[in-house]
């Protein structure tokens, strides 16, 4: 590993004092970690710097033909007041996958998690305390080289940023309506849906736009081929449970391999549910919802934790899942989640590494 210097900000700024209000990602903490990249050089000057801007070229590469990729993971502050992460190594590994596939340098995953927590240790004041807080951190890799050819660029930049932060939406754990695309599509086999690559988020702007217009707070993706299968929500996977077995669609190449996802399944099977991973049409989750069969639907990630799933719209077609209200397994796997998020569980897949 290599040896990260710190430079301490001077000029440290007001925290915010509300808790309650924290919203999702819209403060950011004192420092930040950077570590630049040249091909034949490698990874160096690994450092936490005082947070500010960066100046770039109006050529840099990033801007024209977006390598640009990140993560997102969480620190948790224990009722004792110690602080813990929750998988970040896997963060690190996933940022890797997601860097092979849109040319870019595989990270050093080793330097990445050290400077990782050495920002957290310095800005450890900033992790909020209130139940269902958090700090959200986003790591991120961009291509820096001054160039106007559609090539791999040589020169990277890899960051860290943090900020303090509540529910991911504004309602928190209340139930959220989603509105089923039927006309974009985020992602198409071959491509990048399995990255956090910030193209996938860019593509999925203006169908969000749209749903949120029609009063629904995220769109679910369909198959970018048939446009009948269920995907993913952009920012989280879905869940549906029929009673005791929850189901999910199958990675596939074009969705995210969430690490919250991963998390809930494994959780869900030692809890003892039944879990299965299938190709899970739209219309027959509509006919089962209709049925009665399909309980509860749900989300999962890293900002969004577990967000219930109360109403989906397809076609003008509106279907209220569980009577809008969060079920029994979206209940009993977000308390076993963020029971051991925050230290309240045994973490007996050894997922928390403590600061
Ligand atoms: C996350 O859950 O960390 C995400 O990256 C989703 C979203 C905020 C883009």
């Amino acid at each position: 590993m290599q040896e990260i210097t710190v430079t301490r900000t001077t000029q440290p700024k007001v925290k915010p004092t509300d808790e309650s209000k924290l919203g999702f990602g819209k403060i950011f903490t004192d420092h930040m970690f950077l570590m630049d990249y040249e091909a034949g050089k490698g990874w160096f000057n690994p450092r936490v710097v005082p947070y500010g801007n960066f100046s770039l070229d109006p050529a840099t590469t990033v801007f024209h033909y977006g390598q640009a990729i990140f993560e997102g993971t969480k620190c948790y502050r224990r009722a004792d007041g110690g602080l813990q992460l929750f998988r970040p190594a896997d963060n690190m590994a996933r940022m890797t996958r997601s860097a092979k596939r849109m040319g870019m340098p595989a990270l050093d995953e080793e330097t990445a998690l050290a400077g990782l927590k050495k920002l957290v240790e310095l800005d450890a004041d900033w992790v909020p305390h209130q139940d269902g807080t958090s700090l959200y951190i986003r790591p991120t890799m961009i291509a820096t080289d001054v160039m106007l050819g559609v090539h791999a660029a040589a020169r990277y930049l890899f960051f860290i940023i943090c900020s303090p932060v509540g529910s991911y939406y504004k309602d928190g754990l209340k139930p959220v309506g989603i509105y089923v695309e039927d006309e974009y599509v985020r992602a198409v086999r071959g491509g990048t849906g399995f990255t956090k690559c910030a193209g996938n988020y860019a593509a999925s702007i203006l169908a969000g736009d749209v749903a949120e217009q029609k009063g629904y707070s995220q769109v679910l993706w369909l198959d970018g081929v048939e446009q009948k299968y269920v995907e993913e929500v952009g920012s989280m996977n879905m869940m549906f449970a029929y009673g005791n077995h929850i189901v999910t669609p199958t990675l596939n190449g074009s969705i995210l391999p969430g690490i919250t996802r991963d998390s809930i399944l494994t959780l869900a099977r030692q809890l003892g549910y039944e879990v299965s991973e299938e190709r899970l049409a739209i219309a027959d989750i509509f006919a089962d919802i209709k049925s009665g069969k399909l309980t509860e639907a749900f989300g999962t990630g890293t900002a969004a934790v577990i967000s219930p799933v109360g109403e989906l719209c397809m076609k003008g077609e509106k279907l209220v899942i569980g009577g809008g209200q969060i079920g029994p397994v979206a209940q009993k796997l977000y308390d076993t989640l963020t029971g051991i998020q925050y230290g309240k569980l045994p973490d007996e897949n050894h997922w928390v590494t403590k600061l």
